[in-house]
């Protein structure tokens, strides 16, 4: 398995990978994974074997504030599960938050979805603490927007933003 940046010829793949992801994955449009390719490729490793994409992260480093690494989407190939791709694909975005000199990297996930949760903690992010606490995950109220309650993690970083 090799760790390659998101390419424009890749994005049938991606999207092969991704519309497996349900519930949790919302597939995107093909224009979303264009501009994920040509703006945002560094932050947006794929795990593949050949020609097949078995893993990706789709993240993006902040505007707003650049000392920020939001991570979007992490899906594995549901037959490739626990074989460390989501630690490889994570890892690699903490490598590059890291060279920028970011000082955290977060997302958030449903607050059912007990292998992310599994997942996120064995990887050293903090559930970040919410306003209840759900089957041991604690959910943000609202977090993103009316009604879409959220875990939320985070993982702090030493840096300082260049
Ligand atoms: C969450 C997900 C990305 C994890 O991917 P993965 O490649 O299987 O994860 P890894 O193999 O790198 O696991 C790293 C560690 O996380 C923990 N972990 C991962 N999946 C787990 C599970 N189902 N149960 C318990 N722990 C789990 C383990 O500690 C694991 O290390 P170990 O296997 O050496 O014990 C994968 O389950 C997935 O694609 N789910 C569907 C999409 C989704 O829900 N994405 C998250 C929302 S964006």
């Amino acid at each position: 398995m090799d760790v390659v940046p998101l390419s424009i010829d890749r994005v049938p793949g991606l999207e092969k990978l991704l519309a497996m992801g349900q519930p949790y994955i919302r597939l995107r449009g093909p224009s979303d994974y264009w501009m994920y390719s040509r703006l945002f490729s560094s932050t947006c490793p794929l795990a593949v074997v050949g020609d097949q994409v078995v893993g990706a992260v789709i993240a993006f480093r902040g505007q707003d504030d650049p000392a920020e690494v939001y991570v979007q989407d992490v899906m594995t190939d549901p037959g490739r599960r626990r074989h460390g791709i989501a630690r490889s694909l994570l890892e690699s975005v903490k490598r590059q938050a890291n060279e920028w000199g970011c000082r955290r990297i977060h997302l958030t996930s449903e607050p059912d979805n007990r292998p992310a949760h599994a997942t996120w903690t064995a990887l050293g992010f903090n559930n970040v603490r919410g306003d209840w606490v759900e089957n041991g995950v604690s959910v943000i109220s609202d977090y993103k927007g009316k009604g879409n309650h959220r875990a939320v993690y985070e993982q702090v970083l030493p840096g300082r933003p260049r």
